[in-house]
């Protein structure tokens, strides 16, 4: 599936203050929360709708409406940075939940908490704002799909290309939405330029 990299000149703009590490924790969540709502618009383009016809004040028009319910599954704890913009465009979303952790040392993502709604049937995007290793995200792809989920997409805010090859490797036909594509890993398996770490600048910890 194609990697789709955000293509708006305020998605460019957000981002360079959300690598800039003078840029605080509450001006960092206030600007992760407006990538949140462009990556949510783009990731949900080819939602299927159906007809509805309604009756305006003036007469009877047949319009469409969403076809499919939509699940959005933000990995703890970052992930919950970008869970509120979907949460906000899609008052009838259903939200679950993936507990993953990196191991400082081995970069190694380790679960630690799971709840999800039933996923059979629905449209299920799955939220982490950091696709490094791609660990986690393979993880949480194979947790989702597990349980029950057929239609799937990925949305982050800043992706490796050794992360979207590990997805590209384990999870072929999932589509990834991301606002930035950087150039590479460090020996420490943090991206770069990247941002940092998004979990410690979104709570300041
Ligand atoms: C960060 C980030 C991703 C993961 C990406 O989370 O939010 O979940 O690292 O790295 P990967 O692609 O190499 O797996 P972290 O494990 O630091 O936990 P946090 O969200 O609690 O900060
Ligand atoms: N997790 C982060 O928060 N940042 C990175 O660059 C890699 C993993």
């Amino acid at each position: 599936m194609p990697l789709h990299v955000l293509q708006h000149p305020l998605a460019a703009h957000v981002m360079t203050h959300l690598r800039d590490q003078t840029t605080r924790p509450a001006t960092f969540r206030t600007l992760a929360y407006h990538l949140g709502l462009l990556l949510a618009i783009e990731a949900t383009r080819d939602l299927p709708t159906k007809e509805k016809t309604v009756e305006t004040p003036l007469e009877s028009h047949q319009g469409r409406v969403l076809a499919r319910s939509l699940v959005i599954v933000p990995i703890l704890r970052a992930g919950l940075g970008l869970m509120q913009p979907f949460v906000d465009l899609f008052p009838d979303v259903s939200v679950g939940y993936v507990g993953l952790e990196r191991d400082h040392a081995t970069a190694v993502a380790r679960s630690y908490y799971c709840k999800l709604p039933p996923l059979a049937g629905t449209r299920v995007i799955v939220v982490d704002p950091m696709l490094a290793t791609g660990g986690s995200a393979v993880q949480a792809l194979a947790v989702v799909k597990q349980a029950g989920a057929e239609d799937l997409s990925f949305a982050c805010i800043v992706s490796s290309p050794e992360g979207v090859a590990a997805m590209q490797a384990a999870h072929p036909e999932v589509p990834i939405f991301t606002a930035a594509h950087d150039r590479a890993l460090n020996v420490r398996k943090y991206i770069i330029p990247g941002l940092g770490d998004f979990g410690d600048r979104l709570y300041g910890t």
